[in-house]
């Protein structure tokens, strides 16, 4: 099965062809800004905390490191490696990879759930994009100036209960996604990740900074670090690990395609542990920023979905100059969520260009106005559907809403399976010499990695689906 030495020297001849004709980052901060554009967004802000909140706390978090550790450290370095030795798209270059091998049906397979993640994401991603557009307008107007935690509820209520506004503003946010990768993801998106990435960074810190005076800093500090196990249970668990790969972004092949563009001399070790760093620093900050208000205005920490959109405003209704950093923030997370959302959907479009022969323009109209279509469905999850939860008869499932399902079966099935068979890819099927030239690690650094990907990330991803199963 795997490539023989003197195979291997034409084989990475090959590849290593291919790779030079096209463009590569312009340095390991590209890399690392563009990846962690497509990381940071609203899984870090939005999601982090709702399921830390709904989960427990503690323990989950405890459980969400440990997976970014053990399970999505290893499989970014391996998506990120894939990439690079193929250099090519991520169909593309697992073909390569794996055709002289006679192993057709892996790639196949892989591709296929990385485009069906890759357009029920988006589709959800994109209404809760909505909500971050609608609230630049409602931070901006003043209308969180001074308002008690139950009138901010009720605009976060109101927004959920009218969905031509939810339409509205998921149409917005999915025309701003289509916008840049019909033109092609360019360089000005490169530059824009270096300015606005650290300016959200600095506005959690104020939040933070905030929250810190608000008298709940000290119950939010224990509520997320200090773990309490009982309150961890078997779906908490999976929910964690489907969160790991949710947040750095794997599973759907996007570092496969960042992979490709990273020059040859750049450690893949790092940059991929620079991201993960980054990424799990932006969501425990988020956590920080957000928990100390739930705490002192006696809010609930398992409200949900809409935790940041009932949390933040009430923060910044009460802080000095509170418009305009509310507005700032709901910008600044617009542009999370934004770079977040090509990468969704730059996957699809490069997959139709490539395998369907498409053009560029087309393949994005077709392929966005499928994931907005799809997103309506969510869009009426939130208020005519709500209480239509069709796989109610699972238990797990129980009274989940579409919007639920599709939250639940990306980020917890469709994306751990895409990990799974990456796992599996880069660990027992690619020559060993080749990853190991790739990765150009130390010995025992090396040993260390190849052993976590071929027993450890497959078996604890596979422990979790079946525990979950029964
Ligand atoms: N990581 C992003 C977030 O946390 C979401 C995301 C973008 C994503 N691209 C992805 C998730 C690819 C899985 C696969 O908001």
């Amino acid at each position: 099965m795997s490539v023989t030495s003197s195979d291997s020297a034409t084989y990475s001849g090959a590849l290593e062809g291919s790779n030079a004709k096209r463009g590569l980052w312009s340095s390991r901060l590209a890399f690392i800004l563009a990846a962690t554009g497509s990381a940071v967004g609203l899984g870090n802000i939005w999601k982090f905390p709702y399921i830390t909140g709904e989960n427990g706390g503690g323990a989950f978090v405890l459980m969400y490191l440990i997976c970014i550790a053990v399970v999505g450290i290893p499989i970014m370095m391996a998506e990120v490696m894939i990439g690079r030795r193929g250099g090519r798209s991520p169909v593309s270059s697992l073909r390569l990879i794996t055709e002289r091998d006679g192993l057709r049906p892996v790639w196949k397979l892989m591709g296929a759930v990385g485009i069906l993640a890759g357009f029920l994401i988006l589709s959800f991603y994109s209404v809760i994009g909505g909500w971050a557009v609608s609230y630049v307008g409602t931070a901006a107007s003043g209308q969180l100036t001074g308002q008690s935690a139950d009138a901010i509820g009720a605009i976060f209520s109101g927004l959920l209960s009218d969905p031509m506004t939810l339409l509205l503003w998921h149409s917005v946010f999915m025309a701003l996604v289509m916008v840049v990768v019909a033109r092609g993801v360019s360089s000005g998106l490169e530059r824009a990740v270096t300015i606005l990435m650290p300016a959200l960074f600095v506005l959690l810190l104020i939040v933070v900074g905030y929250a810190m005076t608000s008298g709940g800093f000290g119950r939010a500090a224990a509520f997320l670090f200090q773990p309490d196990f009982s309150k961890l249970t078997t779906s908490g668990v999976l929910v964690a690990l489907g969160h790991a790969f949710f947040t750095l972004s794997l599973g759907m092949a996007v570092m496969i395609a960042y992979g490709s563009y990273l020059p040859k001399d750049i450690s893949i070790a790092k940059t991929s542990i620079t991201v993960s760093i980054i990424d799990t620093g932006v969501a425990l900050l988020a956590g920080m920023a957000i928990f100390p208000i739930v705490f002192a205005n006696g809010l609930e920490p398992g409200a949900g979905p809409g935790l940041i959109f009932q949390t933040l405003p009430l923060a910044f209704g009460q802080m000095p100059m509170g418009s305009f950093f509310g507005t700032l923030f709901f910008v600044l997370l617009i542009f999370a969520a934004w770079t977040s959302g090509i990468s969704l959907l730059e996957p699809i479009v490069e997959w139709l260009e490539e395998q369907k022969g498409m053009n560029r323009t087309v393949s994005t109209i077709g392929a966005g106005l499928v994931c907005w279509a799809l997103g309506i469905a969510s869009i009426l999850s939130l208020n005519l559907w709500s209480d239509f939860a069709p796989l109610s008869f699972v238990p797990t499932l129980e009274g989940k809403t579409i919007f639920d399902l599709l939250d639940f079966f990306t980020a917890n099935i469709l994306l751990p399976l895409g990990g799974l068979l990456v796992a599996i890819f880069a660990g027992w099927v690619m020559s060993r010499q080749a990853v190991k030239k790739e990765l150009a690690l130390s010995p025992g650094a090396f040993r260390l990695w190849h052993g976590t990907l071929r027993f450890v990330t497959p078996v604890a991803v596979a422990a979790v689906f079946v525990y979950n199963l029964m």
